[in-house]
């Protein structure tokens, strides 16, 4: 954000508090309540946490809430035994929730199937045992890369059963991506799909996943989902290696008992992206996951028996883990889960689902929001969206002008908003408001959940109004890690303040109300429609190419996805520029991450501009790239390159 837009938003006065009738019912209601159980939660952590954790199963009570004696590898509900799924599932079955809906599945096509508790449990189960009739054992690692169906969900369940690893690759990743991911978590299984839908084509995954697993000596079996009622895609089955879901599945028991783990048995690996060019394995663990995901979708989401809540994130992000799958399920909801893109066949999908499903709770990202917004308010206005009562967003700060959008056009004035900001490695939602309590600021995400020690410092660790977005204190889902990688896991996030707080990697202010507005990343990280991407990442797939010496990727603004990536390119002597090279950098870059990290824009360029030591000036090429005034340049080695640059951009 320029200082412009940091002004526009801290000029952002209005105040939307809840109406008198949301507060009434909701189960945090109104300020007193909130600062109290804040109170509690960071004067007593203990107790509060416990209170929470004995809302769910436990095989056997813990010994001891928190433990930093290995300090930052904190662990939490040490000495418990638990399970996740038996949590979001065989809990709901002795009562009124066994046979509600808990997974509402649309496919893009217009296909659906619902599955209620005990429908899912009976599934889960045919699928654990299956894995384990594979030979699938506790801690095994599970690549998962799957559409957006309902074995999706399945699967994660089925892993966090039986105690194996699963660690979900985003659906539109490329074959280079999902190698290395397998590699690194040294997968001995992966489950896929033959296809799914997107925007009325067919999706081939299976040639992918064959790609990437070729030769890969760690996988020993591939089972594949067959999207059901069609056979559109193409598929072929390795013998030996490859196994049809649906076979599987077939003879298996409709009984596994839920094993019992240890509360800090690692429950899943999600990569993401960081500051270097390799992905990190984020590690979370079952126990304090389950509790932090449980109590936040009870609380963000004020989750009643009777809501109907779609969360439009792809499962393949922590927040289809957290707040379609594990959040929503632990407190029995009926969540929806859609395949699809969100303007096939036409632009109003997503209210034809809120419409034909009575959804009460949306959830999705402030990159949809100003999607929904061009395409006009004729979609939204011709369906009946009157069974909203909560909305909510991630991903990234929303603009003041898309909130209102969505607060009139979508919550029709009588929706509260949860502008919820979290990351992968927090597992859940760290600052959001509660609907029945907080008065909500279009942009900021307002104040901390309980338990979150949330402050804006300096460098020194000092409080201050702009700086640093810091957590003080650990809390039950922080990451426990990244995978094969302790160092990078310290050096990453506990780098400052003598390694006291935690460091998400953002800015942010704080009002005179204490309400937080985050103001985006400080590394090098772009978030791209709310995905983050490395810039290094790409750099380092750029040099891969014979023409490139050398490339600096920056994020810019966007209208629709917030962020989008421009890259800096200097070629090797004697290579001339052209349309195709850049094409041929593009097709690199969709092969090796995946199409949705292709930039923007790529710039040729003679040189970059760089500091005396060698180091490239980003914030330059940022103020180039977004036609700002360019300040102190003198500190260049060759500040003539910028002013080449400047002419180069503006012609391009
Ligand atoms: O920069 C913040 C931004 O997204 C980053 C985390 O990305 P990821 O791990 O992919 O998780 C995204 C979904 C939780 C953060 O470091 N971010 C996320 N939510 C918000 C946000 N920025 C501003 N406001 C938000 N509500």
């Amino acid at each position: 954000m320029d200082s412009q837009e940091i002004n526009v938003v801290l000029h952002e006065n209005r105040t939307f508090p809840p109406s008198k009738a949301f507060q009434d019912k909701a189960h945090i209601s109104g300020m007193d309540a909130y600062n109290a159980l804040y109170k509690k939660s960071i004067e007593d952590p203990d107790t509060f946490w416990a209170e929470a954790a004995s809302e769910l199963h436990w095989f056997k009570p813990w010994d001891k809430v928190f433990d930093d004696s290995e300090k930052p590898f904190f662990k939490w509900f040490t000495g418990g035994k638990t399970n996740l799924c038996y949590n979001c599932v065989d809990r709901h079955l002795d009562g009124p929730n066994r046979n509600k809906a808990a997974l509402i599945w649309e496919g893009e096509p217009g296909d659906s199937r619902v599955l209620t508790y005990f429908d899912l449990h009976r599934e889960i189960c045919k699928f654990a045992n299956g894995l384990k009739s594979l030979g699938v054992q506790k801690g095994d690692r599970i690549a998962i890369y799957l559409p957006m169906i309902p074995e999706l969900a399945m699967a994660l369940l089925a892993c966090a059963r039986i105690g194996a690893v699963h660690s979900v690759i985003f659906a539109g990743f490329s074959a280079d991506s999902i190698k290395d991911r397998v590699l690194d978590m040294d997968a001995k299984f992966v489950i896929t799909g033959d296809g799914s839908w997107r925007r009325g084509k067919a999706l081939n995954l299976k040639a992918l996943v064959d790609e990437a697993v070729e030769g890969v000596d760690c996988v020993e079996k591939v089972v594949v989902v067959k999207r059901e009622q069609s056979d559109a895609f193409t598929c072929s089955m390795k013998e030996g290696r490859d196994v049809w879901y649906h076979k599987l599945v077939k003879d298996q028991s409709q009984n596994c008992p839920a094993e019992e783990l240890d509360s800090e048995d690692m429950l899943f690996l999600l990569y993401t992206s960081g500051t270097t060019g390799k992905p990190k394995g984020i590690i979370h663990t079952q126990g304090g996951y389950m509790v932090y995901t449980y109590l936040t979708a009870k609380y963000i989401f004020d989750l009643k028996p009777e809501d109907v809540y779609f969360c439009t994130a792809d499962i393949g992000w922590v927040t289809g883990h957290s707040y379609l799958v594990y959040g929503p399920l632990a407190n029995a909801a009926t969540c929806i889960m859609y395949e699809g893109a969100p303007n096939h066949p036409d632009n109003g999908r997503f209210w034809d689902i809120v419409e034909k499903y009575g959804v009460t709770i949306f959830y999705t990202a402030p990159t949809a929001i100003r999607a929904f917004m061009k395409w006009g308010d004729k979609w939204p206005q011709g369906r009946d969206l009157s069974s909203l009562r909560l909305l909510g967003t991630v991903g990234e700060s929303i603009n003041p002008e898309a909130w209102m959008w969505y607060h009139k056009t979508i919550g029709a004035e009588k929706c509260p908003i949860v502008d919820t900001w979290w990351q992968t490695e927090t597992g859940g939602a760290m600052l959001s408001p509660l609907p029945g309590v907080t008065a909500t600021k279009p942009g900021s995400a307002t104040l901390p959940f309980f338990g979150i020690d949330a402050a804006v410092v300096n460098e020194d660790g000092k409080e201050t109004e702009a700086g640093l977005l810091t957590i003080r204190k650990p809390w039950p889902a922080i990451m426990r890690g990244i995978y094969g990688d302790p160092e990078r896991y310290k050096s990453t996030y506990w780098c400052k303040w003598d390694g006291e707080y935690y460091f998400p990697g953002d800015g942010a202010k704080v009002d005179d109300d204490g309400y937080f507005w985050i103001l985006g990343r400080v590394d090098d990280v772009v978030n791209v429609s709310g995905h983050r991407i490395g810039t290094a990442e790409l750099e380092s797939v750029y040099v891969e190419h014979p023409s490139t010496a050398e490339s600096a990727v920056i994020g810019i603004k966007h209208e629709i996805k917030g962020q989008c990536l421009a890259s800096f390119v200097t070629l090797k002597d004697g290579i001339e520029e052209s349309e195709d090279l850049k094409k041929e950098l593009n097709e690199l870059v969709a092969k090796k991450i995946g199409k949705f990290a292709v930039p923007e824009k790529i710039i040729f360029t003679s040189d970059l501009p760089k500091t005396r030591s060698g180091k490239i000036m980003r914030r330059l090429l940022r103020d180039i790239a977004e036609g700002r005034a360019l300040g102190n340049v003198t500190t260049l080695a060759d500040p003539s390159v910028v002013e080449s640059l400047k002419c180069q951009y503006s012609e391009d």
